[in-house]
């Protein structure tokens, strides 16, 4: 029996580090994407703006832009002094990143943790964006980013989307002058609404979608603060001041709305994807049809000139995604993640009630899926839940909405829905964490019990291949709550490697007695119990 040990040992050895490599992944990488949610309807009043301007500065940080009573941005402090409209800074995470910057303005959701497997370069899963829902979407700048929001477009119907995108030859001739990448824009756009300019005026619901990638280049390659940035700064600025006048010269009807902000930020070295306050914070400007010029109150102040100063406010990326829809009067996305931020908008109560109840309805199909997914296992009964947001008292927020309705009582429509908003995030992260808990559980054991059978190794110990009653019970549990294989392979990991640490010790091939058996089963079970609570990370105080 000791010659075979050897070569098992290696083989148990492979495969328990590649198992261990894996449980990484299982426990914290999955994709927050669930799919196959119903979209909600429009919204059935009239919506505030016909078409919006997104402006997204490719890497432009808060402190470029705020600088000095934003004197980097002249002519856009000069736009500010006309227009008021609101100002502030918006919260991104990490990795601040290109690809889940954009994807949490346009999508309204997070890093796909799963999308590591890819190199955060693309995502493993399909995923709706605001452009799906609006009648017409065009969008100028470079492929990389362009190609997400195309990608994911399940079905261009009627070719509702128009991307016009450069290739890389320019983004290579862009390192020496960084700022031709946005005067590309500039001057695509500027065409396009001449020449489209009979078509244009007659639709509704549509997006004009710019990114100007000159800024991030020249942060890369000047760094932001040299004269260099400086320069492409000031003419992309110039260049945003200017297309603004061209769009209103072209829609006379005041009901465009503009966004301006930035997917991440960057550091004084020239660098982002990681969690320091330049990287993360992110300036936005929004002016026009149904943005308010003045939100909830702050104290927090940007001068602009002696005698005037705006109030600073604050959001969270991905609270742009329901803004711009219900700007629009459209339902957000179905993976959206973002909370309305009601006073941004210069609209009706009752639109405002309307547009929060669409995005409460929306998370909460998020939700609705995770919970009908969890019930339809059949220990489930056994299990605990998410007490706040259970099947009955969804069904008694519903109709105590629908009696709101009935009655007029926005305000109260309102309030409903921002709790409803915040108990299904809650839940959201509840169920999408059910078993981190156990999975760390069962991992740690795992090690130390491989711990456990190489010290018996050492000893030169009697081995024997392993049987396992908890294996049968861990494996029905598995089958019975409808687990998914991966989740059911971590959870079952502990046990051959226990038997193989402990059969030693027995010394022979006695089944496991039933009293043992209740000790392991009751381990899991308390690992199941582990309430899991949701984890977030959320810094910052942001007004809804
Ligand atoms: C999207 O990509 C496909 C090919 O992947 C291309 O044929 C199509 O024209 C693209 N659509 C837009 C709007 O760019
Ligand atoms: C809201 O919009 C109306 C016009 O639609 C405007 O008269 C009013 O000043 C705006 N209010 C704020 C606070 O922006
Ligand atoms: C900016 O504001 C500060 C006060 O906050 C003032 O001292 C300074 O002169 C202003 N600079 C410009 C260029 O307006
Ligand atoms: C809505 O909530 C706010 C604060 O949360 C409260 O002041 C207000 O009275 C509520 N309105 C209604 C109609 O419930
Ligand atoms: C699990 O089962 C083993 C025998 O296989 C036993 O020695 C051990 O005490 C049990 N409990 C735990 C918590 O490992
Ligand atoms: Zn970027
Ligand atoms: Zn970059």
């Amino acid at each position: 029996m000791h010659s075979g040990v050897g070569n098992i040992w290696y083989i148990y050895a492979t495969v328990f580090h590649v198992l261990l490599l894996g449980s990484i992944f299982v426990t914290y990488f999955r994709s927050p994407v669930i799919q196959g949610l119903k979209p909600q309807q429009p919204l059935p009043r009239e919506a505030p703006a016909k078409r919006l301007v997104l402006i997204v500065a490719d890497g432009l940080r808060a402190q470029s832009f705020f600088y000095e009573n934003l004197s980097n941005v002249p002519n856009l402090r000069q736009l500010i002094k006309e227009q008021q409209g609101l100002l502030g800074i918006s919260h991104t995470r990490v990795p601040t990143e290109s690809r889940p910057g954009h994807i949490a303005l346009i999508a309204g959701f997070y890093e796909d943790p799963s999308a590591v497997t890819r190199g955060w370069k693309e995502n493993p899963i399909e995923f709706d964006t605001i452009f799906q829902h609006a009648r017409r979407t065009y969008a100028w700048g470079s492929h990389d980013i362009l190609r997400i929001f195309n990608k994911s477009s399940r079905r261009d119907v009627e070719g509702r989307l128009t991307f016009d995108a450069y290739n890389h030859e320019l983004d290579f001739w862009g390192k020496v002058k960084s700022y031709e990448l946005d005067k590309w824009v500039f001057s695509r756009v500027e065409d396009f609404l001449k020449r489209k300019r009979k078509i244009l005026q007659k639709v509704d619901k549509v997006y004009f979608f710019l990114h100007l990638l000159g800024l991030d280049t020249a942060g890369h390659i000047h760094k932001p603060q040299t004269a260099l940035f400086l320069e492409n700064l000031f003419i992309t600025e110039a260049g945003i001041y200017k297309i603004y006048r061209l769009f209103e010269q072209i829609f006379e009807d005041q009901k465009t709305a503009y966004i301006l902000t930035s997917d991440h930020g960057m550091t004084d070295s020239g660098s982002h994807g990681a969690a320091q306050p330049h990287e993360t914070e992110t300036p936005f400007y929004m002016w026009g049809a149904g943005i308010n010029s003045k939100s909830y109150s702050t104290t927090k102040y940007i001068k602009l000139d002696s005698n005037t100063a705006m109030p600073l406010y604050e959001i969270e990326q991905a609270q742009m995604t329901p803004l711009m829809s219900a700007l629009l009067g459209l339902p957000p996305p179905v993976n959206n993640l973002g909370i309305l931020p009601r006073y941004f908008l210069n609209v009706s109560d009752e639109y405002i009630a309307r547009a929060a109840e669409c995005n409460a309805y929306q998370l909460l199909e998020q939700y609705k899926h995770l919970l009908k997914k969890h019930k339809s296992g059949v220990l489930s009964f056994l299990l605990p839940e998410y007490e706040a947001l259970s099947w009955p008292s969804i069904n008694a927020i519903k109709s105590y909405l629908k009696q709101a309705h009935f009655v007029e009582d926005y305000q109260t429509v309102t309030n409903i829905s921002y709790n409803l908003m915040e108990m299904t995030l809650e839940g959201i992260g509840y169920y999408q964490s059910y078993y981190s808990m156990p999975l760390l559980l069962a991992t740690t054991v795992a090690m130390l019990s491989w711990t456990k059978y190489l010290f018996n190794l050492l000893n030169l110990k009697k081995m024997d291949s392993l049987e396992s009653v908890e294996f049968k019970a861990i494996v029905a549990f598995c089958i019975l709550q409808k687990l998914s294989w991966q989740v059911s392979l971590y959870l079952l990991l502990p046990i051959p490697v226990m038997s193989l640490a402990l059969r030693d010790e027995t010394q022979g091939l006695t089944p496991l007695t039933f009293g043992q058996i209740k000790i392991n089963i009751t381990w899991i079970c308390a690992a199941c119990c582990f309430t899991p609570k949701q984890s977030q990370n959320n810094k910052v105080e942001v007004l809804y």
